[in-house]
């Protein structure tokens, strides 16, 4: 519990922080909603190399913890992770920390399926308003329940959150045949009528249920229509299968 590890700590305030200013603006959450504050998603982290455009997210579910896709930090350098970051193109207002790859807890079989992975924060976050924890209790999902997860769009420099409607195992199965499996996945449409899907460069976002009253993280993106068309439903690590696995490396990591 007290190895001491080796973490390089970034409090990129304001001015400092428009290396990654030239961030190419990509389909992320197509046609998404513009958040207009980050108060509405306070857990959201942005996640991408140092200096390099935002390619992932993460949800914090602990003071010390982020959750994300294992497929996010699978690679051997350092990751910054921008917290209440707005806007694509500037920290205003967002802080960052940056971590090595030791500071990353894999699911240990690491196969595609169990598409999760744990980061371990240098510090402990102080909760506000605009930096908050996710809750991430047992709920029992209910199909074509009303999910939000939020990300960058092209549409906009803005956070945005997109609303899709969760589908049943028998219609997931129906556009991915066997290797889509109920136990350890999600699956979602773009809600009626709003056409939003998540595309690339969101992936480890996390998708909430009974938003915006008592919003619940139930799942990690990982992976959904590359063409972004919206044509294919969006995939997600169910995280009731991992509560256990993510309770015991917060308890004991
Ligand atoms: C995000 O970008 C970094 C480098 O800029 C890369 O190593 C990583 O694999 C990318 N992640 C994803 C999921 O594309
Ligand atoms: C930061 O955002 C605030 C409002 O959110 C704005 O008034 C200010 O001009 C911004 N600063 C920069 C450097 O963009
Ligand atoms: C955003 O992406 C979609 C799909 O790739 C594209 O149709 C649309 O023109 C893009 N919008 C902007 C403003 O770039």
């Amino acid at each position: 519990m007290a190895s001491v590890k080796v973490y390089f700590l970034t409090l990129s305030l304001i001015a400092f922080a428009i290396a990654s200013g030239s961030a190419a603006i990509s389909s992320r959450i197509k046609n998404g909603t513009p958040a207009d504050t980050i108060e509405r998603f306070p857990w959201h982290v942005s996640i991408h190399a140092p200096g390099k455009p935002i390619n992932c997210s993460g949800t914090i579910i602990n003071k010390r913890w982020v959750l994300t896709a294992q497929s996010c930090v699978k690679d051997n350098h350092l990751y910054e992770l921008s917290f209440s970051r707005l806007y694509q193109d500037s920290f205003n207002g967002s802080f960052s920390l940056t971590v090595d790859r030791t500071a990353i807890v894999d699911y240990p079989t690491q196969y595609a399926y169990d598409n999760l992975a744990m980061i371990k924060l240098p510090i402990s976050l102080e909760v506000s308003k605009v930096v908050a924890l996710a809750k991430f209790t047992a709920v029992n999902l209910v199909d074509n329940s009303l999910m939000v997860m939020a990300g960058f769009g092209n549409q906009t420099n803005e956070l945005t959150f997109g609303m899709f409607r969760l589908l049943s195992t028998k219609e997931c199965k129906a556009a991915y045949g066997t290797r889509y499996n109920e136990y350890l996945q999600l699956c979602t449409e773009s809600w009626d009528y709003t056409n939003q899907v998540p595309c690339l460069n969101n992936e480890g976002g996390g998708l909430f249920v009974n938003w915006p009253t008592n919003p619940t993280l139930v799942g990690i993106f990982v992976n959904g229509d590359s063409n972004c068309n919206g044509k294919l439903p969006a995939i997600y690590t169910k995280l009731l299968t991992y509560l256990d696995w993510i309770n015991d490396v917060i308890r004991y990591q």
